[in-house]
């Protein structure tokens, strides 16, 4: 049969013609950049995080770069970021003018550690953004007991719950999200979000996404064109109150694998302490990872490997390159491989999966 590797359109079946209505109320409001829709889905994103604010702005990679300058990060600073990641989480950081400094990550949680960023920071250190990869949550309070703000980025964790029912979010200084389509919750189109609990910071934000202006007559700071769209918000509004079934969904997937048996033949992503993922990716390891990309290939089943090459030795990034080895991140890039996850991925799908990988592996 196949298994495709996600399934953005099976959940919003359901939620079309609601969908329709909300953009043609957006069409006929006449009102498409920082109207009622985004305030709105600001106060009901920021009340699902458990945070005061919530600011709609553009896309998750500029959420990074203006939630930093909103924490102070500037030139001649540095900031932790890993090294497994998708390229964006330190794409972000230059543009503010300060430097990446790469980390190592854990290669069983796939989430920098405590330990793993201790070893980057400098007395330069402004920053660390802690990466909630594939959904898993990254030990947020244990890093900033090291004495440093955290920014989240949490683009591949919405629906995750970290210890004690807190959600990503609310874990660090600020935080920020991308509703890029395939997220899982995923607007039709790009957009963004940055969180927090801090009232400077927020109000730094709604500054920067503007232009750096309140009202586009007088400037206070270089600013960005950054909104989340009239539109967008309209069609992630109708989406929010189903993100938890989703996420729920995305949890039973990833039982489903262990069921039917899928950690006795590769290993399988580990949640970190007090994690309930909701998986965004589902990533697993092996050494001959080749061999099951093949099988998975010829038996019709999505797979992908997202992150061969770590971000340090990406071109643009090789002169921040750290001069020591990153080994949690080289077996990690040189092993993983993300297999089918979404909502709604059944018992027998995954045994489609799991068959497949048993003549791979088994
Ligand atoms: C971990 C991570 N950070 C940042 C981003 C950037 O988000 P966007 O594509 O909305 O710019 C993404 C997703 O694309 C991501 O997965």
């Amino acid at each position: 049969m196949g298994v495709p590797l996600f399934d953005t359109s099976t959940p919003l079946a359901g939620l079309r013609e609601e969908l329709r209505a909300a953009l043609n109320s957006v069409m006929e409001s006449g009102r498409f950049i920082l109207g009622p829709e985004v305030s709105a889905f600001e106060s009901e994103f920021a009340a699902y995080c458990g945070v005061e604010h919530a600011i709609g702005v553009a896309n998750g990679t500029e959420a990074i770069t203006i939630a930093l300058r909103a924490m102070g990060v500037g030139p001649g600073d540095e900031v932790v970021v890993p090294s497994f990641t998708f390229y964006a989480s330190a794409e972000a950081i230059p543009p503010t003018g300060a430097t990446p400094v790469f980390c190592d990550v854990d290669p069983h949680t796939y989430c920098v550690t405590a330990d793993t960023v201790r070893a980057a920071l400098t007395p330069r250190t402004k920053a660390v953004i802690a990466v909630h990869l594939f959904g898993n949550i990254a030990p947020v309070s244990e890093i900033e007991a090291l004495g440093v703000p955290v920014l989240e980025d949490a683009a591949q964790s919405a629906g995750s719950l970290a210890d004690e029912g807190l959600r990503p979010g609310a874990l660090g200084t600020a935080a920020t999200f991308s509703f890029f389509p395939s997220k899982n919750l995923g607007c039709f189109g790009d957009g963004g979000m940055i969180t927090t609990r801090d009232e400077r910071i927020a109000e730094r934000v709604r500054t920067l996404r503007f232009h750096g202006s309140h009202d586009k007559v007088t400037y206070e700071m270089l600013g960005y064109n950054s909104r989340l769209d009239e539109l967008q918000a309209a069609l992630l509004r109708v989406q929010l109150p189903h993100l938890d079934t989703w996420a729920d969904g995305r949890r039973r997937a990833g039982s489903h694998y262990e069921e039917a048996g899928l950690g006795e033949l590769l290993t399988l992503p580990r949640p970190t302490d007090g994690a309930a993922p909701a998986w965004h990716l589902y990533v697993v390891s092996h050494p001959q990872v080749e061999r099951l990309e093949q099988t998975l290939a010829g038996a019709g089943i999505g797979h992908k490997a997202y992150y061969r090459t770590p971000v340090h030795q990406q071109v643009p990034m090789r002169q921040w390159a750290p001069q020591g080895e990153l080994p949690g991140t080289e077996h990690a890039a040189r092993t993983h491989l993300a297999i089918p996850m979404s909502p709604v991925l059944t018992r027998e799908q995954a045994d489609e999966v799991v068959a497949a990988v048993c003549s791979a592996l088994g």
